[in-house]
């Protein structure tokens, strides 16, 4: 993070006076955890926010602070915090016990809300979370193709473990440190803006058993993929016995009930899925063709005469993560959540843009539905706010824009006058979001941007 813009900044102060409270508790976290922290996205200058209550789309901080939410936690909230039926759920599970170590009814009907929402699941295994997710999905391409390369992309993010971590957007490098040469020399980290070297790699490399990605791009759409590439990939992919393996992580249950792959009307082989599925718990599960899915399974194993994937997880498809998954999944299926939340983020671009526009900053909202992204326009490109097509953008561009410094003081701003956006910048909207809500977001964002430009950052 460029350190320059927080000093002497009166949005700082603003944010120090507001949040004293916040900073206390986080002197002495630092004491605790690294960085005082327990997941990087909570590290921000000049100290992160303690929250002690949250419910529906608002949520309160140490100091008694209220913000209109968009963290949304990290994704996994699609009907707002504390929803009724949530706690219900928790409520009348954790009196029947939290953890029989057997079989269960409700890791049933959630496994059979996947099958019935997820159009390429025929076959699923419960997770805790979507690390684990992917990383199950990538063993089980390996396995199944008898191949070891694996097919990222670039700012593509998937997780934290070893196959994964490094050329995310998080790490920023091509390495970090900790992970072995033999991993990195069997990973590919692609440039999805040069297609015709990605379908020449797959079609020439005969080492290679799994594509993994984010359907809809980096960050789940911030960097945004056209459906075109992801038919390329999949075409390429079903040619060579290469195993397409969907991260739905995010878009699962949000880009539409059926995730990304129903909105594309493309099938992955395998597909990654956490955060909604769980309705707010950890959780996460892969799923997908049987054939692969089957690597997993003592009886075909024994009949075909393969050696079986060993699989374990103390907390895989816990009663508590079912029953609030059965109860969100139920949801999705029988009301329009997932659609509510995508209008309500489609009202919020609309208002954003609205507000740079009124303010005469050419910055933009753009994205796909309930997950919202500010483009923060660091070449300063001549665009209309109210008219912004990301994919007319060369991906060089919007990911400068994703890692532009204005960014953090921005929502910086925003938390000064009551919305905590994520730090894309950008929301992730749920089903819960008022016309209210969007409304006063608006108007943080208007004097967020008065902030910014008194100080000359815009
Ligand atoms: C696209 C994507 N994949 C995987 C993950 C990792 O999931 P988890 O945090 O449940 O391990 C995330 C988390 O944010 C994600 O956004």
């Amino acid at each position: 993070m460029d350190t320059t813009p927080f000093t002497n900044s009166q949005i700082v102060a603003a944010f120090d006076d507001k949040t004293r409270h916040s900073k206390a508790r986080h002197l002495e976290a630092r004491d605790v955890f690294p960085s005082g922290i327990v997941h990087d996205s909570r590290h921000m200058k000049p100290h992160p926010i303690y929250i002690e209550r949250a419910e529906g789309a608002r949520k309160w901080d140490a100091d008694g602070n209220e913000y209109v939410d968009y963290f949304g936690g990290h994704g996994s909230l699609l009907l707002g915090h504390a929803h009724p039926s949530m706690i219900n759920a928790v409520n009348s599970q954790v009196s029947q016990g939290t953890h029989p170590a057997a079989c269960h009814d409700l890791e049933l009907k959630w496994g059979q809300l996947v099958k019935l929402l997820i159009p390429s699941a025929e076959r699923i295994r419960f997770t805790s979370s979507g690390t684990e997710a992917n990383l199950m999905a990538i063993r089980l391409a390996r396995a199944f193709t008898g191949k070891n390369k694996l097919v990222r992309f670039k700012n593509h993010f998937h997780g934290w473990q070893d196959h994964v971590a490094f050329g995310s957007k998080y790490a920023g490098t091509d390495n970090i440190p900790g992970i072995i040469d033999g991993i990195i020399e069997n990973v590919i980290v692609a440039d999805p803006s040069d297609p015709d070297g990605i379908k020449e790699t797959l079609e020439m490399d005969g080492d290679i058993a799994a594509v993994i990605l984010e359907p809809t791009g980096a960050s789940s759409g911030q960097i945004p993929l056209c459906r075109e590439f992801v038919k390329m990939l999949r075409e390429v992919t079903k040619a060579q016995g290469i195993v397409l393996i969907f991260d739905e992580v995010v878009t699962g249950f949000r880009v539409s009930a059926g995730g990304a792959q129903a909105a594309l009307g493309l099938l992955p082989d395998l597909t990654a899925l956490a955060k909604i599925l769980a309705g707010g718990l950890p959780g996460g599960a892969v799923c997908g063709r049987r054939d692969i899915m089957q690597l997993l399974d003592f009886e075909a194993a024994e009949f075909h005469g393969f050696q079986k994937i060993p699989h374990q997880g103390t907390f895989n498809a816990n009663p508590m993560s079912a029953a609030t998954g059965v109860e969100m999944l139920a949801r999705v299926a029988e009301t329009e959540v997932s659609e509510q939340a995508n209008e309500q983020g489609r009202k919020l671009m609309a208002a954003c843009n609205k507000a740079f526009a009124k303010s005469d900053l050419a910055w933009a909202a753009y994205g796909n539905g309930s997950s919202v992204y500010i483009f923060t326009n660091p070449d300063r490109l001549d665009i209309d706010p109210e008219n912004f097509d990301a994919f007319a953008h060369p991906m060089s561009v919007m990911e400068r824009a994703s890692n532009h410094a204005a960014k953090d003081l921005f929502r910086l701003a925003m938390l000064v006058n009551g919305i905590d956006f994520n730090s894309k910048p950008g929301a992730i909207v749920s089903s819960v979001h008022t016309d209210e809500d969007i409304a006063a977001t608006a108007d943080a964002v208007t004097a967020s941007i008065a902030m910014l430009r008194e100080e000359g950052h815009v």
